[in-house]
């Protein structure tokens, strides 16, 4: 694997963000923290959302000792349950009446069997539906920015698993764990392609980004033999694209890893582009077919309105 090799600071550097309002979901801890650190270091009045109110307090102080003078607010946001999501972006949307980068970072991996206040799949109901509905009640708030980005937190791992659209609720399959998240980060590119599809006539943009393997609490989940299993699946992928590896995962930190998904929220080399899959700060070709399908990504949007307004 190529290392990332700038930090999301450096990504920043000579990029005045001030006037910027930047969303960033799970914003407490590893790859949302460091994004937010970055753009609030650049200027931007970050809106840092997530679950757990302590580690969110505590990121904001981080951020302040980081970035003197840094311009930060906090909303609480749970993405298993739709109600949370609704509530967070009427307090989005009453801090703010524009948005010019809404960046749908939070996430879980790996996570066994259970199921959102809706009855969505937890890895796809965190990693997708909760997304989804937050970016659909924010579209306003984008639109007025006149130049917004949308920037999904996708993974290498989305070829572990398609969503299927047959069976979003894991009611006719035995679970696994691998194969679901692969669906919810597939999810997280479906989302960009549609939403950039249906949005950019409003000046709204929207990316996938893989960070790649990257030392954050994400793995939180894993047991030693899921390691293994990983390892085995990143060799079997690596040798389906022709490249050598001999399944060791290149970790990289969470200020390197953090990089893309901060280059994808205000690079001018993206400006006029959008419903890419992006990794190592550039546009990237590693995305299964299945994930950037346009009529699969119109119907994937379909589904979701559906699901998320029963
Ligand atoms: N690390 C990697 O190697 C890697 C590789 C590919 C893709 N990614 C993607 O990068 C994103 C960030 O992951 P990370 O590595 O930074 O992991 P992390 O350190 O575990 O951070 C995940 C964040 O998401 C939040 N979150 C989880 N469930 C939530 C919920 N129901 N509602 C609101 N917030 C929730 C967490 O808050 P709590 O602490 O409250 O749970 C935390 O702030 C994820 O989407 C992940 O799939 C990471």
């Amino acid at each position: 694997m190529t290392v990332t090799r700038k930090s999301a600071l450096q990504v920043v550097e000579g990029i005045g963000l001030a006037g910027k309002v930047c969303v960033v979901t799970g914003a407490s801890s590893g790859l949302g923290r460091e994004s937010a650190r970055a753009l609030a270091a650049a200027g931007a009045h970050v809106v840092l959302a997530a679950r757990n109110h302590e580690a969110l307090n505590q990121t904001v102080e981080w951020i302040a000792a980081e970035a003197p003078g840094a311009l930060t607010s906090t909303v609480p946001l749970d993405l298993t349950s739709l109600a949370s999501v609704r509530a967070a972006a009427k307090a989005i949307s009453e801090l703010t009446s524009v948005i010019h980068v809404l960046m749908n970072n939070a996430g879980v991996m790996f996570t066994p069997f259970g199921r959102t206040a809706d009855g969505f799949e937890t890895q796809i109901g965190t990693n997708h539906f909760g997304h989804f509905e937050l970016t659909r009640l924010l579209i306003p708030e984008l639109a007025a920015a006149g130049d917004a980005r949308i920037v999904n937190l996708s993974s290498g791992g989305h070829v572990l698993g398609d969503v299927d659209f047959d069976d979003p609720h894991w009611e006719r399959r035995e679970y696994d764990k691998f194969v679901a998240y692969g669906a919810s980060k597939t999810a997280n590119i479906l989302h960009a392609v549609e939403a950039d599809r249906r949005l950019r006539d409003m000046g709204i943009r929207a990316y996938a980004v893989h960070p790649g393997t990257v030392a954050t609490s994400l793995a939180r989940y894993m047991s030693r033999s899921d390691f293994s299993q990983l390892r085995k699946y990143a060799a079997a992928g690596s040798a389906a694209r022709g490249q050598p590896n001999d399944g060791y995962l290149d970790f990289t930190s969470p200020d390197h890893g953090a990089a893309t998904q901060v280059w994808a929220a205000v690079s001018p080399e993206l400006a006029g582009r959008g419903g890419l899959y992006l990794e190592n700060c550039a546009v990237s070709d590693t995305v299964a077919p299945y994930a950037v399908d346009q009529q699969r990504a119109a119907d994937w949007w379909a589904l979701s309105e559906r699901l998320c307004s029963t």
